[in-house]
């Protein structure tokens, strides 16, 4: 098989969009779902939704996938990750989360998601768009370019370069354990969640 067949670059893809952060066993469970539900490589060029199973995501973990060419990150957010949260003017630019290009409507809320315990954001800095790290043991993101802070729903910290928060992408819940990342919620009581 040469090394640009259809095959090896659908593999090249996945391997490339699923890691796996605060454990290592979900990663292998995730894989033959991620990779059944890959979509072809025509649709992923035109931004076609990517459906999740967050089923074996445990508590504290994140997923990555890709959106767009953007890193997506999902992380179920244990109890002591909520109570980190705040919405203290003296510690973030956007507290309230006002900036409306950061996220949709549902996630203007504290926890900036439809569902508390699960955050879904853009892995993109917004202040020259690295790559931020999950800090799980301390309760942030942080971006080791120029050392931007960003608390468990993506709020940016006072005093960091980066200007805003970080982008909530558009998503939904399909089940329980299913997210759709590229779409929606279709009615006011999925949002409500
Ligand atoms: Fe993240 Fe500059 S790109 S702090």
């Amino acid at each position: 098989m040469s090394s640009d067949s259809p095959d090896n670059s659908r593999r090249k893809f996945l391997t490339g969009s699923l890691s796996l952060v605060g454990g290592t066993g979900a990663a292998a469970t995730l894989w033959p779902f991620l990779s059944s539900m890959a979509p072809s490589a025509k649709s992923r060029a035109a931004g076609a939704p990517v459906k999740v199973d967050i089923s074996r995501l445990k508590d504290g973990e994140k997923i990555d996938l890709i959106w767009r060419k953007k890193p997506i990150w999902v992380v179920k957010r244990t109890k002591n990750m909520l109570d980190s949260i705040n919405t203290n003017e003296g510690q973030h630019k956007d507290p309230m989360s006002e900036n409306t290009e950061q996220q949709p409507d549902f996630a203007k809320n504290k926890f900036r998601s439809l569902k508390p315990e699960i955050l879904v954001l853009e892995g993109v800095c917004t202040h020259l768009g690295c790559n931020p790290a999950f800090k799980s043991d301390e309760n942030k993101f942080f971006c080791a370019c120029h050392g931007s802070n960003f608390d468990l729903a993506g709020k940016v910290a006072n005093g960091s370069p980066a200007g805003a928060n970080l982008k909530v992408p558009p998503y939904r819940f399909e089940d329980e354990n299913t997210i759709i990342v590229g779409e929606l919620p279709q009615s006011d009581n999925e949002s409500k969640g």
